[in-house]
């Protein structure tokens, strides 16, 4: 994929890695349309150079809107970028419904809008590539982590099913699972981050991954190692050494 004149659409893209790349792709020669909620962000990293089309992704008409008008102001869209997403922890202690709802409208049905939004025009133009930013906290069960790694591991599924289904459409499907990136979402994280990166280092990562057609972009390499291990092992010794790691001294 040549990305300079390429039509992005990227979501979550006022703040960390979503607007890390919505400049990388621009700095690379792409067309870029930028979504979130907060539009004063959103026009501070367009600086007068992508298109901004504020929009909520759980609201399904306002995606299919958006769609529209990035359409019109860029004449189409070969690449969206479904990078929107909510972390909360999950107390067990404290189990609530609407921690889940949250996460699952966002991280979940938010994809799934942004995909309803783009995939007839890339079905009729037998074109077109949808990325989705999943994370590798989608691999396996991690503390605390039961309504985000339950959307992670359901967006990487969902993916990877896509992929085969419109294989013979020539729309391609593009898995990227981070590791821990520096941005809002993890700033307020007080556990150890193995391997943290820069939003901006994320971005060059899936800038390649894109350019490269990648079905899959996993990163950083000791992340992706390790996790990419993890999967392998199985239920139980997972789960007394995740139990070991998390208990506290005393
Ligand atoms: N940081 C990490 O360590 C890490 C690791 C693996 C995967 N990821 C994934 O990477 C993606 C980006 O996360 P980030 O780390 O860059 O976090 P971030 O800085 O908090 O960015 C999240 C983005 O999503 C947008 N967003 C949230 N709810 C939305 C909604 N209802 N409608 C539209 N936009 C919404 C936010 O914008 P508004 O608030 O303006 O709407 C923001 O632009 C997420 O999918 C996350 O799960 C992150």
């Amino acid at each position: 994929m040549k990305l300079a004149g390429s039509r992005i659409w990227v979501t979550g893209a006022s703040s960390g890695i979503g607007a890390a790349l919505a400049r990388e792709l621009e700095s690379r020669g792409s067309q870029v349309a930028v979504s979130a909620r907060r539009e004063d962000k959103l026009k501070e990293v367009a600086d007068g150079r992508m298109h901004v089309e504020p929009v909520d992704v759980t609201d399904k008409a306002a995606m299919l809107a958006a769609a529209a008008s990035i359409r019109a102001a860029l004449g189409g869209i070969d690449v969206i970028v479904l990078n929107a997403g909510a972390w909360d922890q999950v107390r067990v202690d404290r189990w609530d419904s609407e921690v889940f709802r949250r996460h699952f409208d966002v991280n979940l049905m938010g994809l799934v809008h942004g995909i309803e939004a783009v995939l007839p025009t890339m079905l009729e133009a037998r074109a077109g590539m949808i990325v989705g930013i999943a994370s590798v906290a989608g691999y396996r069960g991690l503390p605390n982590s039961e309504a985000y790694g339950a959307t992670k591991a359901a967006q990487i599924n969902m993916l990877e099913s896509m992929r085969v289904d419109l294989r013979r459409h020539g729309v391609k499907v593009q898995t990227v699972c981070p590791g821990f990136v520096k941005t809002e979402m993890t700033e307020r994280n007080s556990f150890p981050m193995p391997f943290i990166i820069s939003a901006e280092r994320a971005a060059t990562e899936i800038a390649d991954g894109i350019a490269k057609e990648k079905a899959e972009v996993v990163f950083p390499l000791p992340m992706k190692l390790m996790m990419k291990t993890a999967r392998l092992l199985p239920v139980a010794p997972w789960a007394a050494l995740l139990a070991k790691a998390v208990r506290r001294p005393g």
